[in-house]
């Protein structure tokens, strides 16, 4: 497994000589480019590969090109290919990566907070290819660098997007719930502490299933529903404002079913600003959700929350689903 560096990029030439690669380049958007490569090149000279910003380029043929690049400059398994960017470069760095000559050295630097506490951790790599994330592999980088300063420069609207992620550990882990009760601004949920505490229980599940065969699954929490409304939305909804509303939803099913109290998810969710609604009808979302693949026969595998700290992993009727959605959706 990955190892994971809380710090900042004062660390990055320690732990690129650590690894003593033959030869180094770095993978990251234009974006990122002019906002901190400059930064980032005074700790480690080496090649920059930048490819154009945005989810699309999350691709095969952005692969294809990366790939093109890395042979001509004589790339081995002995080389150390880093991913400086959003969950999009950190997905496309770790696909690039674990494909070339079947696996070169790898390393992270997230620079969005759902990158930080999200995507670069766990060893799921990918590119969209008829659909998102057809195309992947598990392959868990050598080192992630988390370091909070480059988050500076990230607009409010992608750490909001970070914060629906921090909204699911919250119900998740009892630990992360508690360091948020105290925040008004959601801006200090930016906190290093809880930062850590989002990522080690992220390690935590991913170190006993990495390919998700049962424990990874809890954290799937709240992504039915986001995935039904972010394919409703063509994809302009953000994933962590969509998490937000599936966390309603889910909190809901667990009220019906276990008697959790999702008026503690609710009241979370409008301290920090994230939506707990969006413009669609009940029936619409549940029309997605028949086309997901884990729904079949009238009945959805889902992850309820019991208590906070506590969720299940089972299956549920779509009639309870349909209430819960009914109370979302208008
Ligand atoms: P992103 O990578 O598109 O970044 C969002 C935007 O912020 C981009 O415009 C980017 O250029 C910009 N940006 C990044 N860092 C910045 C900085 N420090 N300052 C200013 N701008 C900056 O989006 P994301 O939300 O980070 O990641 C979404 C992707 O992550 C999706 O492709 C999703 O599938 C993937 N993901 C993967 C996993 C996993 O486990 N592998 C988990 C969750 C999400
Ligand atoms: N983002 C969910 C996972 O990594 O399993």
């Amino acid at each position: 497994m990955e190892r994971v560096v809380f710090g900042s990029l004062l660390h990055l030439s320690s732990l690129i000589n650590s690894l003593k690669p033959y030869k180094v380049a770095f993978l990251t958007n234009n974006i990122l480019k002019e906002l901190w490569m400059g930064e980032i090149l005074k700790y480690k000279e080496a090649p920059v590969i930048a490819i154009p910003d945005g989810e699309r380029y999350k691709s095969i043929e952005s692969a294809m090109y990366i790939w093109k690049i890395l042979r001509e400059m004589e790339f081995t398994r002995k080389s150390l290919l880093i991913g400086v960017g959003g969950g999009v470069i950190t997905d496309l760095a770790g696909f690039v990566s674990s494909i070339y000559m079947r696996g070169t050295y790898l390393g992270l630097v997230p620079t969005t907070l759902l990158a930080q506490i999200d995507a670069a951790i766990g060893g799921k790599t990918g590119v969209n290819f008829y659909g998102k994330n057809m195309l992947g592999t598990f392959y868990p980088a050598n080192f992630v660098l988390i370091a909070p300063e480059t988050l500076k420069t990230l607009p409010q609207e992608e750490l909001l997007n970070g914060l629906g992620e921090i909204a699911k550990y919250a119900i998740l882990d009892s630990t992360v719930y508690r360091f948020l009760q105290d925040i008004d601004d959601p801006m200090e949920a930016l906190r290093r502490d809880i930062i850590e505490a989002c990522v080690n229980f992220k390690l935590k599940i991913v170190r006993e299933d990495m390919r998700e065969e049962g424990k990874r699954r809890v954290l799937n929490l709240g992504h039915t529903v986001a995935h039904a409304l972010e394919k409703l939305s063509n994809y302009r909804i953000k994933h962590g404002f969509a998490v937000s509303v599936g966390l309603l939803v889910a909190a809901l099913v667990g009220e019906m079913l276990y008697g959790f109290d999702a008026g503690k998810v609710e009241a979370m969710l409008h301290r920090f600003r994230l939506p707990t609604g969006y413009p669609a009808s009940p029936q619409e979302v549940l029309r997605e959700l028949r086309g997901d693949k884990k729904f079949w026969y009238g009945k959805i595998v889902f992850v309820v929350p019991v208590e906070i700290g506590n969720v299940r992993v089972e299956i549920v009727g779509e009639e309870v689903i349909k209430r819960a959605l009914e109370k979302v959706f208008k």
